[in-house]
């Protein structure tokens, strides 16, 4: 995880700097510095806790140069303290270096960088890296060839950038299994974990792969592989505005997102849907959909909301196309040795396309010869150039920690896949074309299920302070169970657990009491009377009760506490309404506990570590 940015040019690098870390506090916000080279020598500014914290001290010191490079952390080696923050310097202080990753062989090249007399003064795995590439550097190589040798000792990951006061015109940036881009600008160049952070600057870029170090000088860059091979790198113009990655008048993104969710669910659709032929178009899939439609296995691998996603995918599939379907969290996929068959499709789920166990399990699966196949939403991601094919969710980007929009948008992309698969096996036109005209119809329903904030937040006042939660539903629903218990830990730190609500009777009925409450995702479909059953059974022990419902179910009310009202659909598509509810219940929640919302504890955007 971690967030860094660099900037050479004319101008003063502190406030393009700042700004960019703002934008990258997302990927963590443990602490944050800055390293600056002014008049041939590095000043570094840091501190623990969040970007505003720095900003705040950059008041009182004086800090300014045209070349310069920026961190915020999501600590995995060492405390988040101000010692452990980044830049690191070289013993010598004349050489700064951010990172994004972790160095895994750090103990064995610490142990003999100490034998030659370097001191760590940090807990980090990152502090290796200035201090070997400065033992290259009084070799007398440059500060290019020593961060190339430097690297091809190092094993792990990185996503970095270095700077060095005897050669002050210039950064170097290197890249593996970190996100990196290189932004372009008139006499001014950029690097950063992602565009968000130098949008406003440029929407030139260049997208940096594994293995390759960039040379970057104000008005020109040198790109090389840690190898020393030359290579030539495309500039993309890139469409994404700094609207979109701005709250919008909202007091938290989370909300923004949970708002924007009838637009982002459209985007996900637009020119997609084929009405008339009851069936959907992916561009991104067509190369392959043949071979997708004969796969006699599809396995679903995603981390987190992702992977609750990819539950209800399974759902989809298996109802719709029979091809057996498993989900599997990627982190377990990769060190199993999965078995893999030359005739499975893969479909690795991300966001943000840059998680590091979604994205090594991609590898492992493609090694084996599989289909691998992308369903992101950041464009140009790791998991989107890496897969052979794939679908984009085109969310927009999605900034608050808890994940929103984008997994509504994953699970339209997901439904689209299933029409797309169903309509190639036996599904007839009739039924393909019922499905398509209810897509359409899910935004709307969306904004009617929105125009609720106000009861769902009267809702949260009466559940702020109790202490553990239960969330239960069935089918399509179990997924969104899991889903609203997650958005309400992650953000509330309240305990949550999702059950499929007909285990609720082989465990967890024993922790219902007064204190217990439970949330039923129960819409009138073919579980309902069998969830009404399990309302009773908690209703039996005190538990209290908030039902999502559907709006013209009258006879819930005599047995909740609560009920959120929301209108119906077919089963495949309930799940993107009935989150909604449960992602305003949890950010209400949060709020109202006086919580950080969009940057809830220990957590990050995007896990870029394993
Ligand atoms: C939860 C959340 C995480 C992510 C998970 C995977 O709100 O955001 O659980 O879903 O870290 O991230 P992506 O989808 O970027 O691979």
């Amino acid at each position: 995880m971690c967030g860094i940015v660099g900037y050479i040019g004319d101008k003063n690098c502190v406030p393009i700097l700042i700004n960019g870390l703002k934008r990258l506090e997302y990927r963590g916000y443990d602490s944050a510095g800055l390293g600056v080279i002014i008049n041939h020598e590095c000043r570094v500014v840091k501190n623990k806790g969040q970007v505003a914290l720095l900003e705040k001290k950059l008041e009182e010191v004086s800090l300014s140069g045209n070349l310069g490079i920026g961190h915020t952390r999501w600590a995995t080696h060492g405390v988040p303290n101000e010692i452990n923050a980044h830049p690191h310097f070289n013993s010598s202080k004349n050489l700064l270096v951010i990172h994004n990753g972790i160095i895994e062989n750090y103990q064995t090249l610490k142990a003999g960088l100490q034998k030659f007399g370097y001191k760590f003064i940090s807990d980090t795995d990152s502090e290796v890296i200035p201090h070997l590439i400065d033992s290259f550097l009084i070799k007398g190589h440059s500060l290019f060839k020593s961060v190339q040798l430097a690297l091809s000792e190092v094993e792990g990951t990185y996503g970095l950038i270095v700077i060095y006061d005897e050669e002050p015109d210039r950064m170097i940036a290197a890249r593996k299994g970190s996100p990196l881009v290189l932004g372009i600008g008139d006499k001014e160049n950029f690097v950063a974990s992602d565009v968000s952070a130098i949008l406003a600057h440029t929407k030139q870029i260049v997208y940096l792969e594994d293995g390759e170090v960039v040379e970057v000088f104000k008005d020109h860059f040198i790109a090389k592989t840690v190898l020393d091979k030359e290579i030539e790198k495309e500039v993309h113009e890139i469409t994404m505005t700094l609207d979109e990655i701005d709250k919008g008048g909202f007091a938290h993104f989370m909300l923004k997102e949970i708002m924007e969710q009838p637009e982002s669910i459209c985007n996900s659709m637009r020119g997609r849907l084929l009405l008339d032929k009851g069936t959907s178009k992916l561009g991104g899939l067509e190369s392959v959909a043949d071979r997708l439609a004969s796969s006699s296995r599809i396995i679903i691998s995603a981390c987190g909301t992702s992977w609750h996603a990819g539950l209800v995918g399974e759902y989809m599939l298996e109802q719709f196309t029979r091809i057996p379907t498993e989900v599997e969290y990627a982190s377990e996929f990769r060190y199993r040795n999965p078995v893999v068959n030359k005739d499975d499709a893969i479909f690795f789920i991300s966001q943000s396309g840059e998680t590091a166990d979604t994205l090594a399990a991609l590898r492992e699966a493609k090694d084996k010869g599989a289909l691998v196949l992308g369903i992101c939403n950041a464009v140009g991601s790791s998991i989107a150039r890496e897969s052979i094919a794939g679908v984009y969710t085109h969310a927009g980007p999605e900034i608050g920690v808890a994940s929103t929009k984008a997994f509504t948008s994953q699970l339209v992309v997901l439904a689209l896949i299933t029409l797309l698969i169903a309509r190639k096996k036996n599904m007839s036109l009739v039924d393909g074309k019922s499905i398509a005209e209810e897509l359409k119809t899910i935004p709307d329903k969306i904004s009617k299920i929105l125009k609720l904030n106000d009861t769902i937040e009267e809702i949260a006042a009466e559940f702020k302070d109790v202490k553990n939660f239960l969330y239960l539903g069935r089918g399509y629903n179990f997924p969104v169970a899991l889903e609203g218990a997650l958005k309400l830990k992650e953000i509330s730190y309240i305990h949550a657990e999702g059950y499929p609500a007909a285990e609720m009777k082989h465990g967890p009925i024993a922790l219902i009491d007064e204190n217990m409450p439970a949330v039923f995702i129960a819409p009138k479909d073919s579980t309902y009377e069998k969830i009404i059953s399990n309302i009773e059974e908690i209703k039996a022990r005190k538990g209290r009760i908030i039902a999502i419902a559907s709006e013209n179910d009258d006879k819930i009310d005599n047995l909740v506490d609560y009920s959120i009202k929301i209108p119906d659909t077919i089963r495949m598509l309930m799940p993107i309404l009935t989150v909604i509810p449960l992602q305003l219940l949890a950010y209400h929640i949060a709020v109202k506990k006086g919580l950080n919302v969009d940057q809830p504890r220990n957590l990050a955007k995007s896990v870029t570590v394993e």
